[in-house]
């Protein structure tokens, strides 16, 4: 089953049922342009025979970014990495692998030295310990309209340059996901509110983008299954949103969970930067292997729409069992991709049953700091601290090497603080 292909509503078939998951390269330089890192990149990714490569978080607008290496494709720049971006299309696309391009707008989860007053639905700004957030400016109307049309001018680019499909990033308490959580979207007008309204500006950028991608390329989004925050997007609203996406026309809904207040999304359930506003999650779903499989089955009861499930999976019968049961149709993997480029490639071959799995080992030093530590602090440093490593591998395979295996994590988040902030001065050296 998970080698079988399988064709979206608007017509094109994938060649099976595993999709990288979109990691955000953060290898751009000041200019915030695609070049050559990209290419080899994906180059390597696609030698590892998944049928759909997702990209990371590809942003709309310079000023409102989650990271200062992000890429970023609009107006004033694509014209200056088009052929990049048609060589990055051509490596991903290899042996009939799809390559969609993530595109993102970072809103109120924009560093603060970036933007110190970052776009967002409302003014609630970020508080997470050691890290600095600016307080947003609520978008006027004006700014929504331009914003749509940014975000399907990104799409125009990425079909343009050969990318075969584009997701919108609604999760994880970026931009589109702060628009339809109702503790920090508290506009009165028709863009806040009820429902319908905190997904219009979804609906009003699938509308604008299917019209003038076509009908046969597809269109996916990625959407919280649960913000995991008292007052936030809970669950059951999110099975209403899905019903609308699929009304829209959406091809493929990926199912994720959590902000950077709730990091859920890497299975990091014991972590919460304000705990008086954490949800708990039933134990069942910690349990078990993949993360949101519980809350996808939920909307699947509702939703005919092909889903995707991302977050934990690690096992051949982990997946084959989601795919089974039919609650969805595509399992996407991140982290194990970092470690192994090419590790389904081997699952497909039957070398290995299980996938590297090295977040469950990362640790900053000895067993007080592994990541079941007692301490919640020590957690959060040791979960944030391993997406330092997964970045640096993402590094070494943009570099044309493949990944290494012996960084510990120390040097890994060592060597990724000291590249960030090099990254944030050669962003802002780059600011006209
Ligand atoms: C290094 C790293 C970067 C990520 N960047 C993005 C991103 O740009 N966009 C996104 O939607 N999710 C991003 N994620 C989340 C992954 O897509 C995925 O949801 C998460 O890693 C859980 O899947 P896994 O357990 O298979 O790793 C990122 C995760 C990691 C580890």
């Amino acid at each position: 089953m998970i080698q079988s292909s399988f064709t979206l509503p608007c017509g094109q078939t994938i060649k099976n049922r595993v999709c990288k998951a979109a990691m955000t390269e953060r290898i751009a330089k000041g200019d915030n342009l695609a070049h050559q890192g990209h290419i080899n990149l994906y180059n390597t990714w696609a030698d590892g025979d998944v049928g759909i490569l997702l990209t990371g978080n590809v942003q709309v607008d310079r000023r409102n970014i989650e990271g200062p290496a992000n890429v970023v494709i609009d107006q004033s720049n694509y014209h200056l990495q088009m052929d990049t971006l048609k060589q990055w299309a051509a490596a991903g696309t290899k042996d009939n692998t799809q390559l969609w391009m993530q595109i993102s707008h970072a809103g109120r989860q924009t560093p603060g030295e970036i933007n110190s007053t970052p776009q967002a639905p409302s003014d609630i700004g970020l508080k997470i310990p050691g890290r600095n957030f600016g307080k947003p400016k609520p978008m006027t109307e004006e700014e929504i309209l331009e914003l749509i049309d940014r975000f399907v001018f990104t799409a125009t680019v990425a079909r343009d340059a050969g990318f075969t499909g584009v997701q919108f990033h609604s999760a994880h308490g970026y931009l589109l996901s702060e628009f339809l959580s109702p503790d920090i979207n508290t506009r009165t007008d028709a863009w806040g509110g009820s429902l319908e309204n905190r997904t219009r500006i979804h609906l009003e950028i699938i509308k604008k983008c299917r019209e003038v991608v076509g009908s046969d390329f597809p269109i996916s989004i990625k959407l919280n299954s649960a913000d995991f925050q008292k007052g936030g997007f809970s669950a059951e609203e999110s099975i209403q949103v899905a019903k609308m996406f699929e009304q829209a026309g959406v091809d493929l809904l990926e199912i994720s969970g959590g902000t950077y207040e709730q990091p859920k999304l890497i299975g990091a359930d014991n972590i919460s930067i304000n705990p008086d506003r954490s949800e708990v999650r039933k134990d069942s779903t910690i349990a078990r292997e993949a993360y949101f499989l519980d809350y996808a089955a939920n909307i699947r009861a509702a939703v005919e729409m092909p889903l995707m499930v991302t977050g934990g999976f690690r096992t051949r019968e982990g997946m084959q069992k989601a795919l089974e049961s039919g609650i969805c149709q595509v399992v996407g993997i991140g982290r194990p991709m970092c470690a192994d480029p090419h590790c389904m490639k081997k699952l497909f071959s039957g070398e290995i049953d299980s996938l590297p799995s090295f977040e469950k080992t990362l640790s900053l030093g000895p067993w007080i700091f592994s990541p079941n530590s007692p301490f919640t602090l020590i957690q959060a440093i040791n979960a944030f601290g391993a997406m330092a490593w997964f970045y640096q591998q993402i590094k070494e395979m943009s570099a044309g090497r493949m990944p290494d295996l012996d960084k510990k994590l120390l040097q890994a988040f060592l060597a990724d603080t000291k590249a960030d902030k090099l990254a944030v001065q050669d962003y802002l050296n780059h600011q006209s």
